[in-house]
């Protein structure tokens, strides 16, 4: 079991909300929803599919909660039911975490221009990107009285890192994504947000040729010097989330130790 510490109060006390995405305990969607339980919210989760209910149950449970939903992103009627189901339980909602994303392992290593195939790159778009526009359209007609949302991003999407490839794509229509749903939501009190977390050791990070490395050198060059820790993903989701937020929408905000603004890592003195 993982090791997070997060601070406990009252900041989502009363409020009630969708959390997708978990896999195990070292998913962010987790150390989100912890955090999250830990000022107040009542999360219900979705998770990929049955398979995964077995690592998933004990985790909700451990915090007290109990809804729990298959729904894989990319099916319609998975996603119709798994609405339906939270309207019946919930009634509204007040906050949607989406803590999800996908390429094939075939893509995520060596040329870009060489290893993204036409149904690929649909996927990837399909499972990391639509799906976020999918769940606010659901989870906005739930927000009867204002809201919020978070998606999750990396640097990728703005800069080339090695082995992202479609994934950096995917993650810069998602950014644009998180923009335009903050457009159309914002009238209703609804703000829609993006957190770029730094590398973090999850079984998504696993799935990127040389992930290892990402991880190594996003410590090394970032200015505090260490990783990304779950405390400051989870604590950004919470402030985002959360009244603290307020009159933040449409953002993309880096949790990465610094690493992002960085230009030329640390030379050796001449
Ligand atoms: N780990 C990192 O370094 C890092 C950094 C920045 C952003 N992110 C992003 O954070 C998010 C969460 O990833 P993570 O690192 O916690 O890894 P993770 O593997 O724990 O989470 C990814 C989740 O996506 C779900 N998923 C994939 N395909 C799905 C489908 N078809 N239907 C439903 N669910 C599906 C998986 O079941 C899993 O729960 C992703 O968007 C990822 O790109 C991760």
């Amino acid at each position: 079991m993982s090791e997070w510490t997060f601070p406990k109060g009252d900041l989502m006390k009363g409020k009630k909300g969708l959390v997708m995405g978990v896999a195990n305990d070292r998913s962010i969607a987790w150390g989100i929803a912890q955090q999250l339980a830990a000022q107040g919210a009542e999360i219900a989760f979705t998770y990929q599919g049955e398979a995964l209910e077995r690592r998933v149950r004990p985790l909700v449970e451990s915090i007290g909660m109990s809804k729990m939903i298959p729904a894989d992103v990319s099916n319609d009627a998975d996603m119709d039911s798994a609405f339906e189901r939270l309207a019946s339980e919930f009634g509204s909602i007040d906050f949607l975490v989406h803590a999800i994303a996908f390429a094939g392992k075939e893509e995520l290593q060596g040329s870009f221009v060489g290893n993204t195939t036409r149904e690929g790159f649909r996927r990837a778009m399909d499972i990391s990107v639509f799906s976020f526009v999918d769940a606010a359209r659901r989870a906005s007609a739930l927000m009867t009285d204002g809201g919020a949302m978070v998606t999750l991003t990396y640097l990728g999407a703005e800069r080339v890192v090695p082995s992202y490839n479609v994934m950096g794509v995917a993650k810069a229509g998602l950014e644009a994504a998180t923009r335009y749903a903050a457009r159309d939501l914002g009238p209703r009190g609804i703000r829609v947000n993006a957190i770029s977390a730094g590398p973090m050791r999850t079984l998504a990070m696993a799935g990127i040729r040389g992930g290892k490395q990402l991880m190594s050198t996003g410590r090394d060059w970032s200015l505090l010097k260490e990783d990304t820790s779950m405390e400051g993903v989870a604590g950004c989701a919470l402030y985002l989330l959360s009244p603290l937020g307020r009159s933040i929408t449409g953002e993309v905000v880096h949790v990465d130790a610094g690493f992002h603004v960085v230009g030329v890592p640390d030379m050796q003195e001449p």
